[in-house]
């Protein structure tokens, strides 16, 4: 929906009178995938879709919760936000509110209503994007009663305690962090370890390329479970090779002492995801150089390479991920692609030179559908700011 719009529906609902409008921006990762949880690097970018919550103080300690795609109002009261991580929808919301609350934020009361443009569960972090976007409102307000400044940094790790503790994903810091931080046309070259980060300019329009986000438009079930199952495989590796590696953080392995000390991983399985984050990191750091040199061909192959290895030894690709895949590959102009997010469905991206772009969407829509019998979306990457006010 426009702005305007949801403004409308806005005063409708809650009726007329001031209401203020914040975006927290969905988010795609170049490369550095299911590195974040174990400390290291990590190359996202915010983009154009996004989640937009409108929200007025009310005077009571009522919170009202509406979304334009959603039907009812969800009630809660702001004396007691521990006991709604179970409820249909608003969890999300009512989480980052309760963690804000535990950490010495006022919370009044609070009339919401939220309009998604990205599409749920499609790995583009439209959960990040709800999460932050009421992380801005909610200090937004407790900016205006207090003057306490507005930290981005801290907010995004705000929602990620929210994400982990009361929603129970166990996920990293990366697509909270794109959502609040996001910068226009660059990527954020940022250590999880310590949240150093950087800004990289994406130049793949200059050089002729459109990045494009291909939808597998496969619902990602069971994701909760099984990402928190890949990451404890994780720790399990980390457990093994910490003291001989003298290691802080399993990404803190080079792949020269992954090769030294990887027999002491005695789970094959394990040894395998450990293998893939340590790689992943190395290629991370490398694929973000080429980009800076603008050598993008460079830098497509490695976004390649990522993929395959969340194929063969992270195990997060699925059916449609990779048939997605094997028909990008094939594609004339086409210099890199990978899945992108948590996998098991939701999100590639695909590095396309512009003029290839129409006979991609054609022949990979057809020749995905065919395979999988699902109609995928096709959509042009922009690269945003973060999360931010409206005016
Ligand atoms: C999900 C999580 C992130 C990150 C990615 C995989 O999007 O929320 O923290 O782990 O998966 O890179």
């Amino acid at each position: 929906m426009e702005i305007d719009q949801v403004r409308r529906k806005f005063a409708g609902m809650y009726g007329p009178g001031e209401a203020r409008a914040f975006i927290g921006p969905a988010r795609i990762n170049l490369i550095g995938e299911h590195t974040d949880h174990q400390g290291g690097y990590v190359f996202p970018c915010a983009i154009g879709l996004r989640s937009l919550c409108m929200v007025r103080p009310r005077t009571d300690g009522k919170i009202r919760l509406a979304a334009t795609d959603l039907p009812g109002i969800v009630e809660a009261d702001i004396s007691d936000l521990s006991c709604y991580g179970r409820i249909p929808w608003g969890s999300y919301q009512l989480g980052v509110m309760h963690v804000m609350q535990k950490r010495g934020y006022t919370l009044s009361g609070m009339d919401l209503l939220y309009d998604e443009t990205v599409p749920y569960g499609s790995g583009l972090s439209s959960s990040a994007a709800i999460e932050v976007a009421t992380a801005f409102a909610v200090a937004a307000l407790h900016n205006d009663r207090t003057g306490t400044p507005i930290d981005p940094v801290e907010l995004a790790l705000i929602a990620q305690t929210a994400e982990n503790d009361y929603v129970g994903m166990n996920c990293g810091i990366m697509d909270q962090f794109a959502s609040a931080m996001g910068k226009k046309d660059h990527a954020i070259l940022l250590r999880c370890h310590d949240l150093k980060y950087e800004y990289v300019p994406v130049r793949l329009k200059e050089n002729g390329y459109t990045l494009l986000i291909c939808n597998t438009k496969k619902p990602r079930s069971l994701i909760t479970s099984a990402y928190n199952q890949r990451r404890s495989e994780c720790e399990e590796a980390f457990s093994c090779v910490k003291k001989a590696a003298g290691i802080r953080f399993l990404a803190e392995m080079t792949p020269d002492q992954f090769e030294e000390y990887k027999r002491l991983i005695i789970d094959p399985t394990a040894r395998r995801r450990a293998r893939h984050v340590i790689y992943e990191n190395a290629r991370t750091i490398e694929a973000c150089e080429k980009l800076r040199r603008s050598d993008v061909q460079g830098f497509g192959e490695l976004v390649t390479a990522s993929h395959v290895s969340l194929r063969d030894l992270f195990e997060v690709t699925g059916p449609e991920l990779d048939a997605m895949f094997e028909a990008s590959i094939r594609q004339d102009g086409v210099i890199g692609t990978r899945m992108t997010g948590a996998g098991f469905g939701g999100c590639s991206i695909a590095i396309v030179k512009d003029a290839n772009v129409p006979a991609f969407i054609e022949n990979v829509g057809k020749e995905y559908s065919q395979k999988t019998g699902l109609h995928p979306g096709f959509y042009v990457a922009e690269i945003e700011d973060g999360a931010r006010e409206i005016k």
